[in-house]
């Protein structure tokens, strides 16, 4: 079922199915909306088969620009309007056109945020992506650029990945922290390795930030947002789900919720943990659908537009003390 595939699918490897979408991918490209995942295949015949197989092969809606405004309560008044841009799973590979993820790169650099961020999964599978990677994310470009690694990132070289972003001047935090003075005041960007293939250690990732100041984290999964807000984190930014790809009203939900899993897409207010006895408070999670395609190149369905959000950071109550 393709729902199923498609909620599952940043751990399961591409079938039969996946290769021959892959080859339809080929076709020349055409403008095209976004292919219902319970269209009828019609009658059984081999031509309806070939037609169906061509639309999921075309080229797929460009990622959009999403503005939000995040407010922060604590939030330093200083850094009241600070930009942040955010990108994940790319997955540079066969499914997904590389003016697919260029026009991402593009939408990111050109925000002028102060810092882009990146969380994870920005190849596929296989060894040749890391190069495709290297070229496709040329000319990303902010202050600060900061990324830290998916699951799908330890699939073909995880080291490999690190290279290909650092050549860009991208900074990869594998559980471990840098500050950036944004107009004078400390901004601290917490990287946490990917915990679907279990490299993450938060405990790690927080050691040495100061208490004082905005936290922002980054992590591939957004299953690990209740310990980093026992952690201190204000904002926290993660990807992973693609939205669930294909979104079936009724159905995706169900599925997801039957994973244990408890956030797809947009922003939670996420309570904290026990991890950090009771010293946390609650952080805003936002979940990106990202921009590229793993399993089958189909984004359709509420909240799976291939997208780069843009927040602006807006202080809300003053913390107490
Ligand atoms: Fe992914």
């Amino acid at each position: 079922m393709a729902t199923a595939a498609a909620a599952g699918r940043c751990g399961a490897r591409p079938g039969p199915y996946t290769a021959g979408l892959s080859l339809a991918s080929t076709e020349p490209a055409a403008a095209a909306e976004p292919t219902g995942a319970g269209t009828p295949a019609g009658p059984a015949t081999a031509a309806p088969r070939r037609r169906a197989w061509a639309r999921v092969g075309r080229r797929p809606p460009p990622p959009v620009l999403v503005p939000h405004e995040v407010t922060i309560d604590g939030l330093d008044p200083a850094h009241d309007g600070v930009t942040i841009a955010h990108l994940s799973d790319l997955h540079v590979g066969s499914l997904t056109p590389a003016e697919h993820v260029r026009a991402a790169v593009e939408l990111a650099t050109g925000a002028g945020a102060e810092v882009i961020a990146l969380t994870g999964d920005y190849v596929c599978w296989r060894k040749h992506e890391v190069g495709m990677l290297r070229e496709q994310v040329a000319g990303l470009a902010a202050r600060r650029v900061v990324a830290t690694l998916g699951n799908h990132d330890y699939f073909p070289s995880a080291a490999g990945v690190v290279r290909a972003l650092a050549g860009h001047g991208v900074d990869v935090l594998r559980n471990r922290h840098t500050t950036l003075a944004v107009r004078g005041r400390p901004l601290h960007l917490i990287g946490v390795d990917d915990p679907v293939t279990r490299h993450h250690d938060l405990d790690q990732a927080f050691a040495g930030v100061p208490a004082s100041g905005t936290r922002v984290v980054l992590c591939h999964c957004p299953e690990q947002a209740p310990g980093l807000a026992a952690r201190g984190a204000d904002l926290v930014l993660s990807g992973h789900t693609h939205g669930g790809q294909i979104f079936v009203p009724g159905l995706t939900d169900r599925i997801i919720d039957r994973m244990g899993k408890r956030y797809r897409r947009g922003f939670y207010a996420v309570a904290p943990d026990a991890a950090g006895g009771g010293a946390g408070r609650r952080a805003q999670l936002y979940v990106t659908p990202g921009v590229g395609f793993s399993g089958v190149r189909v984004r359709a369905g509420d909240g799976t537009r291939a997208e780069v959000a843009l927040f602006t950071l807006r202080a809300g109550v003053p913390r107490a003390g």
